[in-house]
């Protein structure tokens, strides 16, 4: 079957069900030896940077959200994605928003979602975590729905000291629209003590290691709110930033979205707004570690992209319009 014919069929389904029959068939195809081999070997990925201490075959990797139980990573390694950053895992687990919560809107190539971190919990993760045989893994944490803001560095910390031993690098994401009260953690005063924790927490159970450490931000941050997190990011001594996470601005979307309710925006609309954002905090920190997310569908994206600063890359959406084959497309010659 092509992959196109299979990115129809899929297409057919609920965005939120398609996802979860395409990760099942990726998974089913990689679990046969010859085929794996075959398929790793064909799509391996070109490029390779060294960042944070670690050999990336190339630059692109997967967002969070798409294996958020840390599920199916190896699949995903294995069709030319460099890395795969899981989550977000909450130290409890938790069933998310009410279904229908993820929709496509294909007019603009692009997602809206409030899945609200639908998780198995941390705890779960770990054994499949700790299966891992090769690649790059990061993991992205994030506070439970029913944790006060106030109580949210314990939970931050609660993650990152269960994950240290496993995780090639740890994303604090205070940036989901989807949990009610999230992204006000983005401000200084509350940023601050979770990024202390969660550096203490990495740092007394994997002392060896020096987990790196960085920070996922929203796109809809004003420049004063930028420049405040870069200044406290190089104060604390932060690894880098992954930036963006979805917006939730409707501007410039050509589909209805009206009856479709709340949510974070993905894909193509995002593309000038996560440029931007690389721009502003490359300029401001020439040091700082900068994974770039948000809109990236073509190797000119890429290439924009690394041209702007970016030590790494990664995609949702684009792939989820790419089909299997987005990763190695966009990594040819
Ligand atoms: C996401 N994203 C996301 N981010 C995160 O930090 N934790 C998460 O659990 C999720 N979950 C999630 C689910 C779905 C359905 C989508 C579409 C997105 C955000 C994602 O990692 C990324 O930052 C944005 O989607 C922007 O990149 P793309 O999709 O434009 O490449």
């Amino acid at each position: 079957m092509s992959t196109s014919l299979l990115s129809r069929l899929l297409f057919f389904m609920p965005a939120e069900r398609a996802h979860h029959v395409g990760s099942w068939l990726l998974r089913a195809l990689f679990a046969l030896p010859l085929i794996g081999w075959a398929l790793r070997t064909m799509l391996r990925p070109r490029g390779a940077v060294r960042v944070m201490g670690l050999e990336f075959p190339g630059p692109l990797g997967v967002a969070a959200g798409f294996d958020k139980d840390a599920r199916m990573y190896d699949a995903l390694l294995g069709l030319g994605f460099s890395f795969v950053e899981v989550g977000t895992l909450t130290p409890r687990p938790q069933p998310g928003n009410p279904q229908p919560r993820m929709f496509r809107l294909p007019a603009d190539r692009a997602l809206l979602n409030r899945l609200g971190f639908n998780n198995g919990g941390v705890e779960a993760a770990l054994p499949r975590l700790r299966r891992r045989r090769r690649g790059i893994v990061g993991v992205n944490i994030g506070k439970n729905k029913d944790t006060p803001d106030a109580d949210a560095a314990t939970d931050y910390a609660a993650c990152a000291r269960a994950v240290a031993p496993y995780a090639d690098y740890v994303v604090v994401n205070v940036s989901s629209p989807n949990t009610p009260g999230l992204r006000a953690l983005q401000t200084t005063e509350a940023l601050r003590p979770i990024l202390i924790a969660t550096r203490a927490a990495l740092d007394s159970t994997a002392p060896a290691r020096a987990v790196p450490l960085l920070c996922k931000i929203a796109p809809d941050l004003s420049n004063d709110e930028l420049d405040a997190i870069v200044e406290l990011a190089l104060e604390l001594g932060l690894t880098g930033l992954v930036a963006t996470n979805t917006t939730i601005s409707r501007e410039g979307l050509s589909s209805d979205v009206s009856a479709l309710g709340a949510g974070g925006v993905s894909g193509a609309p995002l593309k000038s707004r996560a440029l931007d954002v690389l721009k502003r905090l490359r300029a401001r920190a020439p040091g700082l570690v900068l994974v770039s997310v948000g809109g990236i569908e073509s190797r000119d994206d890429v290439r924009e992209r690394l041209q702007a600063g970016a030590d790494l890359l990664e995609a949702y959406t684009g792939f989820v319009y790419g089909g299997p084959l987005y990763a190695w497309t966009l990594q040819r010659r």
